[in-house]
């Protein structure tokens, strides 16, 4: 047992620095020490926001294994109506479209970008056995080291995937999550409970974490980011469980039990602050996005169309000139028919020119921007904002992400597909390229990081090293990758 005896107490601030600068400081390189100031300075006005939300904690410490365990059975029972209801024809909940899960992705990524940051604090602990669940936690959230499970590596292929990798030019709200995690990260010397309480609020299995994982299946979409938080988050033996007993473990013997466990309240509401996975999902405004969409494209596409290029009597260049006429402009192009509303996006001739063999205009539109255009297209204009009314329908003729999966295990079985023949073949140059490995300009970084360790003489200096390159900044790299392995097999 620990014994932690609480001095410091974190007094309200009014925090009026950018979130987003804050986020980026904490997320770079190096971090300064102003940035930690900003950081501690953040953490405290987060707090005394988080303090005035309803404290959902049991009042005892001793009744939170029974109110964990309750919660997940309410949240299993809410999950089998929901499969219920779906089953009997009801429409998705979340997910009006594709294009509406796919701007969800986006629009969480500061946050999952960061997945586990608020843990990194603990790793100088790793002597102290008290902090080994908590540790442990933090290195299954990088995969122990291993690319294909580290859950920042799993995330940006997700973005990357779907063309969803223009978040940073998100609202501030979105940072909030993040940044919070990121400040965890770099003050859990002073903020201890308020780290554990996070861990247990965020460790918790959600019902929206199931729904969204179900439905973004059924828009063939890979759900796998979300369902492995299922199974790891568990309240038996998953991150959930190891977040209990970490409290258990550490709660003061000679200190204040009380403001400890106050303290640890208020790091679990400090998951309630900033845009969420709810208010991200009723934020979608399809329309909205499609004008966006347009707004970005008209910066560099406002000189690039000759002038025999014209809608409704103006030429294109002329429409993109200023950005605030693109309603107008789409309206142009319902109009002379280049858009027909209400009907599949082939119907189009819009859309045949960034889509197909001969498209004018192919690659302009990226796979998201193409999802939105598909989706307003197909969308009637009478319709309720950016709703498909037959979503749940839609969902039934689409092939779901794991029917793919599975199309695509039958073709390899067959053999009759140039897809697999060419992810064999690229496995098989994958596997040549390793076996004559040697020092080159792609694995150089690694030889020099495993030289600096070999040069150095005591375990403390190693250690702290592969935790240099544990941060959340460095961790889903190669190097960090490579020092999540070591560590982990040091610590074991
Ligand atoms: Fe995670």
């Amino acid at each position: 047992m620990s014994n932690l005896v609480r001095t410091f107490k974190p007094q309200a601030k009014n925090f009026d620095e950018s979130i987003k600068q804050l986020y980026f400081s904490l997320a770079a390189d190096k971090v300064g020490g102003a940035a930690r100031d900003q950081a501690k300075e953040y953490l405290q006005d987060q707090l005394s926001q988080a303090r005035t939300l309803r404290n959902e904690l049991p009042e005892r410490l001793s009744d939170l294994a029974p109110w964990m365990h309750e919660r997940a059975a309410a949240v299993g029972e809410e999950y089998r109506q929901y499969l219920s209801v779906r089953k009997g024809g009801a429409p998705r909940r979340f997910f009006t479209n594709r294009s509406h899960a796919l701007h969800f992705l986006q629009a969480v990524a500061p946050t999952k970008l960061v997945d586990g940051a608020w843990l990194y604090g603990l790793l100088p602990r790793w002597k102290d056995l008290d902090y080994l669940p908590l540790i442990r936690t933090y290195l299954e959230e990088l995969g122990d080291g291993i690319a294909e499970k580290n859950h920042v590596v799993l995330y940006k292929k997700l973005l990357t995937t779907h063309g969803c990798e223009q978040w940073r030019d998100l609202d501030e709200e979105h940072f909030i999550q993040g940044a919070i995690q990121l400040c965890l990260a770099h003050e859990a010397d002073q903020f201890l409970p308020e780290v554990i309480g996070y861990n247990l609020g965020y460790e918790q299995l959600p019902l929206h974490l199931l729904i969204t994982a179900y439905e973004l299946n059924e828009l063939g979409i890979d759900p796998y980011y979300f369902t492995l938080h299922i199974t790891i988050d568990n309240a038996a033996t998953g991150h959930a469980h190891k977040a209990l007993a970490s409290l258990q473990q550490l709660q003061p013997l000679v200190g204040d039990a009380e403001l400890f466990y106050r303290r640890v309240a208020d790091g679990y509401r400090l998951n309630d602050l900033g845009a969420n996975t709810m208010s991200v999902i009723r934020s979608f405004d399809l329309e909205k996005e499609v004008i966006d969409v347009f707004r970005e494209k008209s910066m560099v596409g406002k000189n690039m169309h000759s002038d025999y290029c014209r809608v409704g009597g103006r030429t294109v260049n002329d429409w993109l000139s200023d950005a605030e006429q693109i309603p107008a402009f789409l309206k142009a192009l319902e109009d002379a028919g280049w858009i027909v509303r209400g009907e599949p996006a082939e119907h189009s001739r819009f859309w045949r020119l960034i889509q197909g063999e001969h498209a004018e205009m192919f690659g302009v539109f990226n796979e998201y921007e193409q999802q939105l255009l598909r989706d307003w297209i197909a969308l009637p204009v009478s319709s309720e904002k950016g709703r498909i009314p037959d979503a749940g329908a839609t969902a039934s003729r689409a092939p779901s992400f794991r029917m793919q999966q599975r199309q695509v295990a039958a073709a390899k079985r067959s053999g009759d597909s140039k897809r697999v023949q060419y992810i064999g073949t690229a496995r098989s140059i994958f596997r040549k390229t390793h076996e004559h490995e040697g020092v080159d300009d792609f694995t150089s970084e690694l030889r020099l990081f495993e030289q600096k360790l070999s040069s150095l003489n005591s375990e403390d200096a190693v250690m702290r090293t592969l935790i240099n390159m544990m941060s959340p900044a460095h961790h889903h790299t190669k190097v960090g990758l490579m020092a999540t392995r070591m560590f982990s097999k040091l610590i074991a």
